[in-house]
Order: structure tokens, then sequence, then C-alpha cells
């Protein structure tokens, strides 16, 4: 068996799984493989590359779905009220003590603190509703660890519930008035961030979709060496697994939308995805330069690996969850 055939498509059942460890190779243009090994023990990861890269500690935090508010958000509370009273009281995910969502966020912030951890790659649901008062708390508790961060957009940071407009309409407008101090004078929908030799990628899907801009973006990075970690908040399809992993997803559209009363949303789009969407799937499991995928928004700790390329779901930081990722050059 060829190396970069040892692993093409494999799905792993969770993190139940102690300590497993796979060969990822794949070769570059140039016949280098970018990718070493990948292996996981609990919500601990390791990555090691063949590319020329620092040793990276990083802790991928999603789905904290903060709610703390203010007077300034008194006018939408209509909008609010739902996501406002959920993620009140969390079993934490070690200990199964109870936690508000702002306690299990600030406890990771201090324990990354404490562990010298280099980055903290945020991938959305970090708030229930776009709260003006949520993101300057989060912004504060985050500039206080003086360690760099990137955030992503996930599909409850910038929708108040029942108010009019499309997933996309409602994404800008929250994004420029609510959310924007989070991307750092960064583009909301595309972005990258360079740390110790590698490339964290935002690629915002939060509406499911990828956009011809975000396609491109994407396309240029994989004509690089240097390595890269996607960081989205949907995951992409995996075969066998639920609708929330709903990013290219052959089955989602409008008549797989279960929950659009629920969420007082616009049905998901007539006809499925778009092509740009399934486009960038290919892209995405055909780059030569890609280490990982980092999603969220499932809210459970999953697995997959397709053409020899890992995506790893976080379950929700609300419970306290946070993957600790190791990035290394092979020895
Ligand atoms: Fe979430």
């Amino acid at each position: 068996m060829k190396r970069r055939n040892f692993i093409t498509a494999a799905t792993l059942a969770g993190l139940g799984i102690p300590l497993t460890s796979f060969l990822i190779n794949n070769k570059q243009k140039n016949g280098k493989d970018i990718r070493g090994t990948f292996s996981t023990n609990n919500n601990r990861i390791s990555i090691y590359t063949n590319a020329e890269v620092k040793p990276i500690r990083i802790f991928h935090i999603t789905d904290t779905h903060l709610s703390l508010d203010d007077e300034r958000g008194n006018l939408y509370q209509e909008f609010s009220k739902r996501m406002a009273g959920a993620y009140k009281s969390n079993a934490h995910f070690k200990t199964s003590e109870k936690y508000s969502a702002k306690e299990s966020f600030e406890n990771t912030l201090i324990l990354a603190k404490e562990q010298d951890v280099d980055f903290l790659a945020l991938t959305g649901d970090i708030f229930s509703f776009p709260s003006k008062a949520a993101v300057d708390w989060a912004l504060q508790k985050l500039n206080e660890t003086n360690i760099p961060f990137a955030y992503v957009a996930g599909n409850h940071d910038w929708h108040f519930e029942g108010m009019k407009g499309s997933s996309q309409e409602l994404r800008e407008t929250w994004t420029e008035k609510h959310l924007k101090p989070m991307y750092q004078g960064n583009h909301p929908l595309y972005s990258a961030y360079n740390f110790n030799g590698v490339r964290f990628l935002c690629i915002d899907n939060s509406t499911y979709e990828i956009l011809p801009e975000q396609l491109e973006f994407f396309k240029m990075q994989t004509k690089s060496e240097i390595p890269i970690i996607l960081l989205m908040h949907i995951p992409l399809y995996m075969p066998g697994r639920a609708m929330d992993f709903g990013c290219a997803n052959p089955n989602w559209g409008e008549k797989s939308d279960n929950g659009f009363e629920i969420e007082r949303r616009n049905k998901w789009r007539k006809g499925g995805h778009t092509k740009t969407t399934l486009d960038f799937y290919k892209e995405v499991f055909n780059a030569p330069n890609l280490l990982a995928v980092l999603a969220g928004h499932t809210h459970r700790p999953s697995i997959d690996i397709k053409n020899g390329i890992p995506q790893v779901v976080s379950s929700h930081n609300a419970t306290g969850y946070y993957s600790d990722i190791q990035i290394d050059k092979m020895p």
C-alpha cells in the first residue's frame, strides 16, 4: 500500500478512543509530504508536519454560547430571549460540576495562560446572539491573556431570532454592528493568521454556504507551501454523519431544514447547496498543504479523516471543553 493511501477515508466514532495515531502523508506538487502524523488522546491532539515549523500549542475553543447582556441589548430582547436562556448551567466535560458559559470561557482562558498556550482558535457560537456586552467582555478576557487569537463566526453569533432578513444579510449587519472588534481589523468572511510557520485560515461558513470570494481566497492559499489549519464553524459533510455536518452536505436544503421554526429564520436554500460550496468542499480535501480542519457546531467531539485530512470537531466550550492541539515538525 502506498503511504498516501494508508488512510484515504476513515471515520472515528469520537474521542472515546484513548490513543490513536495515523500517517496522513500526501505529496505536494514538488514531491514533499507536508502532512506527517495525526494522533489523538481524549481532547489532546498532536499534528506533525514535514514543513519547517516551530512547535505551537493551541487551544481550540468553540460554542461557548455566552449570553450576558446589558441595557444596550434591551431593544433586541424580542430577538434574543430564547437563546439568552440557553446554556445557563452546564455540566463540566470532565468533572460534571455545574458552570455557567461565562465561567467555562473564563476558566478555559485561565488554563491556556497557565499552560503557556501559544494561540487560541475560536470557531464560532462563542456568543448565543450578537450581544455588545458579551463581545466587550469576551474581548477583554481574551486580551488579558495576551495570547494571539483568531475568531470566525458561528450561526448564533450574528443571529437575532425572528429578525427580518436572509442569513447572509443578518450576518453582514451584525458582524459590522456588534461583532467587528472580534476580527481585529481582518475581513470577517476570510482571513489568515500566521504563527510559527503555520497559517490559520478562517473561512466563515456560518450560513452553511461558501461565497465565491471565499473559494478564491482558499484556492490561493493552497498554492503556497505553508501548512494550513482551516478554522470554520460548521463541519464539512461526512457520509454517515448527521445533518449538522452541513457544509456541502448533499442532503442539506429546504426539505431537510427542521430548525427554521424554533430558530425563527428563513428556511435553508431551495435546491440545496450552491456549486461554489460544493467546489469548496473538493478544494479542501484536495489541498496539498492542509494539515487539519477545526470546526464546532455539533456540540459533540468527533474526528473524521478524508483523503488524509483530519476534520476535528470539538465539543461545546459551554461545558468547559477545548481541544489541546500540539503542532510540530516531524522528528
Ligand atoms: Fe453552538
